[in-house]
């Protein structure tokens, strides 16, 4: 299907191999898409220089998509960093003409501790990469959308922390809830520009970040990380974690045509186990 074909993509925190943002990369980019995939590359000590993605990673993750017929380029993004974020519009731009789909995939969910012992610099990270960054990317994008005049996509990788309360996520599962307000009110503004915006909401993905919640939580228990996803999928209705490659067809689907009529939601993608 090439339900994208012509369109170009920008995909931020989308460098890193087995994350969900080369999941939406690879699948925009076989449904058609050119596709802008940014991570942040450098080491940033808030972060954890070992948990974000490198320059290095990005290019090989570039490489391989190319290599699978994707036609891809590479530009380092901190979402935190609004001329950054222009640079990044603008490599768009340069090297494909437009800019048609926005995914603000960048996030941090790894930064685990209880509410009591979180520092204010600690939140404040944590609410600046995936709040402030989703914000920073979609007013520039929308800029160059209204431009261009021919609408456009913004779909926001929040989770079901954006719906319910997370343990010792609390930095995390309230940025996540703000996406969806950002999601809401942006879609009320950028409407009369036929620029839709939604947010996905994917439960347990075992990525990167995925992984060190996975070893987080199972540890705080005194289980295996089996022992713990086990009990996990317990839970889920359709009877397993969320696989990458399912939020990656739901941002397909909210970036065409099919879904021109969809805007302010927040779609769960969870087998069921968020509901509302
Ligand atoms: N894995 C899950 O279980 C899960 C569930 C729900 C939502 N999500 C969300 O999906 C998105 C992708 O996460 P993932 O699970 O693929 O993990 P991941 O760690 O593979 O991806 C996150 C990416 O964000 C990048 N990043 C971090 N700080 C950045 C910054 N300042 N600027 C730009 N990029 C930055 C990282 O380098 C990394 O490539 C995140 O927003 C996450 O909150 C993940």
């Amino acid at each position: 299907m090439q339900r994208l074909f012509g369109k170009v993509a920008l995909i931020t925190g989308a460098g890193r191999h087995h994350g969900l943002g080369l999941a939406i990369a690879e699948r925009l980019g076989r449904e058609g898409a050119k596709v802008v995939v940014t991570d942040i590359g450098v080491p940033a000590t808030d972060l954890g220089s070992d948990r974000i993605g490198t320059i290095a990673e990005m290019n090989t993750v570039v490489d391989e998509l190319r290599a699978a017929g994707v036609d891809a380029v590479a530009c380092a993004l901190d979402v935190r960093d609004e001329a950054q974020v222009q640079r990044a519009i603008a490599t768009a731009v340069e090297h494909f003409g437009a800019l048609d789909i926005l995914v603000n995939n960048a996030g941090v969910g790894f930064l685990m501790e209880p509410l009591v012992e979180m520092s204010r610099e600690r939140w404040q990270t944590v609410l600046e990469v995936n709040l402030m960054g989703a914000f920073l990317c979609t007013k520039h994008a929308a800029r160059r959308m209204i431009a261009q005049g021919t609408g456009g996509r913004v779909i926001n990788i929040a989770s079901v922390a954006a719906k319910s309360g997370s343990i010792h996520l609390a930095a995390y599962a309230a940025s996540k809830h703000g996406m969806v307000g950002l999601t809401r009110s942006a879609a009320l503004e950028l409407g009369a520009h036929r620029i839709t915006v939604n947010a996905v909401c994917p439960n347990h993905v075992t990525t990167g970040l995925g992984a060190l919640q996975n070893d987080y939580r199972a540890k705080q228990r005194g289980q295996s990380v089996e022992e713990y996803l086990a009990e996990m999928r317990g839970r889920i209705p359709l009877g397993r974690v969320g696989l990458a490659n399912d939020t990656a067809k739901a941002v397909a689907f909210l970036a065409s045509d099919e879904a021109q009529y969809i805007t302010g939601e927040a779609m769960n993608v969870s087998g069921g186990q968020e509901v509302h």
